[in-house]
């Protein structure tokens, strides 16, 4: 690791650091040690996003915004305070590199199909009776439902029911801002027709444990949509075992055409941690945001202890010490995205366990919102 030196600090050198500036030049000697440190310190801060303020605003927003062309979809991001000064926007980032927000859409409302660069995936949090249509596919969705549609495929919002629906997005936006890589067309004409039979993927993929022959080469969505009760049936059997120190029962969603994640730069988990469990702590490169999907319970991140119950949203930055504990005697049931793919493409993915203590943080404080 490089170290501070007092050198810089001398007039003849801070004198030449402005004579570079003129010439958009820099002294990597000065920089070294902000730009690499010992181990990651990233701006983002742990938060939490209560789900009465997240509908509020959402509820607030139907009257405000409606999804057409130009705004495409009623949502309201989730802003981590450390990393508000990337310009613009904030980048819309929850953490380094995702995007996480809450999105609404009400009966009888269409939100136009498009595509873009970012890999997306969404989380069906409340109501059912809306589909969305990927690549000529209607897929429709129900509470618990997790769907993908990674980079480069159409996709759009029909809403058919007769109750808002609400859900859970993520998308890798920050990433593909900061690596240039942001593409984004329009389908013309709107909402894109079906092609292919409703729930397609999910007939395709009916039997869990089979793959279509035809999918030997694999696809990039295969399945589109993973159902609640597939993901709940593997916890429950997986519950009659020990439970991992560190994350309970959790299993993650998969691409089935080749094993790996189901879409390719986020990790998407669902955990059941048993009532009055606790975890040990430990931290590691890669990223989170969680959903409370049902339980409650609280999470120490850096010794901050963050409270959440059903429906509430938070996240852990980067190398951040976290444990989990349920205060329920019921079981609680996190929901989870994470950039652990991007970190294993960049082959910094890296993981401790917390030693003191018996493996857990003293709690030193507790969350409280940050006030703008
Ligand atoms: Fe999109
Ligand atoms: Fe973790």
């Amino acid at each position: 690791m490089a170290e501070k030196n007092s050198i810089f600090q001398r007039k003849e050198v801070l004198d030449f650091n402005g004579e570079l500036e003129k010439y958009h030049l820099g002294p990597l000697w000065d920089a070294i040690p902000d730009l690499m440190h010992k181990e990651p310190t990233p701006d983002a801060i742990p938060y939490l996003w209560k789900w009465e303020t997240l509908h509020k605003m959402l509820m607030e927003a139907r009257e405000i915004f409606t999804p057409e062309r130009g705004g495409e979809r009623r949502a309201i991001y989730l802003q981590n305070p450390g990393l508000t000064n990337r310009q613009p926007w904030g980048w819309a980032s929850t953490t380094q590199t995702l995007y996480a927000a809450v999105q609404l859409i009400l009966p009888g409302e269409i939100a136009p199909s498009h595509r873009h660069s970012q890999n997306a995936l969404r989380f069906i949090t409340n109501g059912h009776g809306a589909y969305t249509i990927v690549q000529g596919q209607r897929i429709f969705m129900e509470e618990g439902d997790y769907l993908i549609t990674p980079h480069g495929l159409w996709h759009g919002h029909e809403h058919l029911g007769g109750e808002p629906m609400i859900w859970m997005d993520c998308l890798d936006i920050p990433t593909m801002y900061a690596i240039g890589g942001t593409f984004f067309d329009p389908y013309e004409g709107g909402l894109e027709q079906p092609s292919v039979p409703d729930n397609y993927s999910a007939r395709r993929y009916a039997g869990g444990m089979v793959r279509p022959i035809s999918d030997r080469v694999p696809h990039i969505a295969p399945l589109g949509a993973y159902k609640l009760s597939g993901v709940l049936a593997s916890l429950d059997s997986l519950s009659q075992f020990e439970p991992d120190p560190y994350d309970g029962f959790a299993v993650e969603y998969i691409n089935p055409s080749t094993g790996e994640t189901a879409n390719p730069t986020i990790a998407s988990w669902m955990q059941k941690l048993p009532g009055g469990f606790r975890s040990k702590a430990h931290r590691h490169t890669n990223s989170t945001i969680y959903h409370a999907f049902k339980g409650s319970g609280y999470t120490i991140i850096n010794g901050v202890r963050f409270d959440w119950s059903k429906g509430d949203y938070f996240t852990i930055p980067n190398w951040a010490w976290h444990e989990h504990v349920v205060t329920s005697s019921e079981d609680a049931y996190l929901f989870s995205v994470s950039d652990r793919p991007i970190m294993e493409k960049l082959y910094v993915q890296q993981e401790q366990a917390y030693e003191m203590n018996d493996g857990h943080q003293e709690i030193k404080d507790e969350f409280i919102p940050i006030i703008p």
